[in-house]
């Protein structure tokens, strides 16, 4: 079996109601994300950005995950150590679906971060500017999300998992946001294979070998079949 990195992109959770990012109507048409999803924009309003990502939460909880989490989740048990997959989305839709691990590089709604001394835990449903940390008691605690500007989680692993991989597909995402944005040439510079899976050709598709387009709930689950058979 190749070896494969795996990138998924808000794309692979569209179909479960959780909305995209820059599609017509997606969440950056509806909020400015320099007040929601940046360092900035948590220190001048913490309690909207609570809001915000308290909604994403609640969101997230009601959704289910579709036939593209499914089939991922599936590929990863049938093949351990061999699919790497590496998620820009939020929301916990892999893991719920069965796939296991799953690496988080923007982090998750589902994780809560003191900024006073970094410690983590499980988040409550809604997140006020008052909470305390439970291990130090600032009241200091924030979503565990990657803001625009702060460094990605995870670039060791996901670098070294591009060098070794034969395979490096990207499933629902728009190429827009750099480090991810960069994943394709990393892996075709040490001769992976490229795929792209999405609902239409994204700003990256040129640097792909292969496209397959159309929604991913039906896409994704043919494409692992031709793998698992
Ligand atoms: N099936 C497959 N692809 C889809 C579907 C679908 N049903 N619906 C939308 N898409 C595709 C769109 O064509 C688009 O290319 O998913 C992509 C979504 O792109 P974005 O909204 O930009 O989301 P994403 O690429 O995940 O954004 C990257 O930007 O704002 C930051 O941190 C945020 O992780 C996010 C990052």
């Amino acid at each position: 079996m190749q070896r494969i990195v795996i990138l998924t992109g808000a794309g692979v959770s569209a179909e479960s109601g959780l909305g995209t990012f820059r599609d017509v109507g997606g969440l950056w048409s509806r909020y400015d994300l320099e007040d929601v999803a940046t360092p900035g924009g948590f220190a001048r309003n913490p309690r909207l950005v609570h809001g915000f990502y308290n909604a994403r939460r609640a969101n997230m909880r009601a959704a289910e995950p579709n036939p593209a989490h499914a089939a991922l989740a599936r590929l990863l048990a049938a093949h351990p150590g061999q699919v790497t997959l590496v998620t820009q989305n939020i929301d916990d839709l892999h893991e719920r679906a069965g796939a296991s691990p799953v690496i988080h590089m923007h982090g998750e709604l589902a994780r809560a971060l003191c900024g006073a001394c970094g410690a983590r835990w499980d988040a409550p449903d809604a997140m006020v500017p008052e909470d305390a940390c439970p291990a130090c008691g600032a009241a200091a605690t924030r979503p565990d999300v990657v803001w625009f500007g702060e460094i990605p989680y995870h670039m060791e692993r996901i670098g070294a998992a591009l060098t070794a991989c034969d395979l490096f597909v990207a499933i629902g995402t728009s190429g827009a946001v750099y480090p991810a944005a960069g994943f394709v040439a990393e892996a075709a510079g040490h001769g992976a294979e490229t795929l792209e899976i999405n609902l239409e050709p994204s700003d990256t598709a040129a640097a792909f070998d292969r496209h397959l387009h159309g929604p991913a709930s039906r896409i994704v689950p043919e494409w692992v079949a031709t793998l698992l058979r």
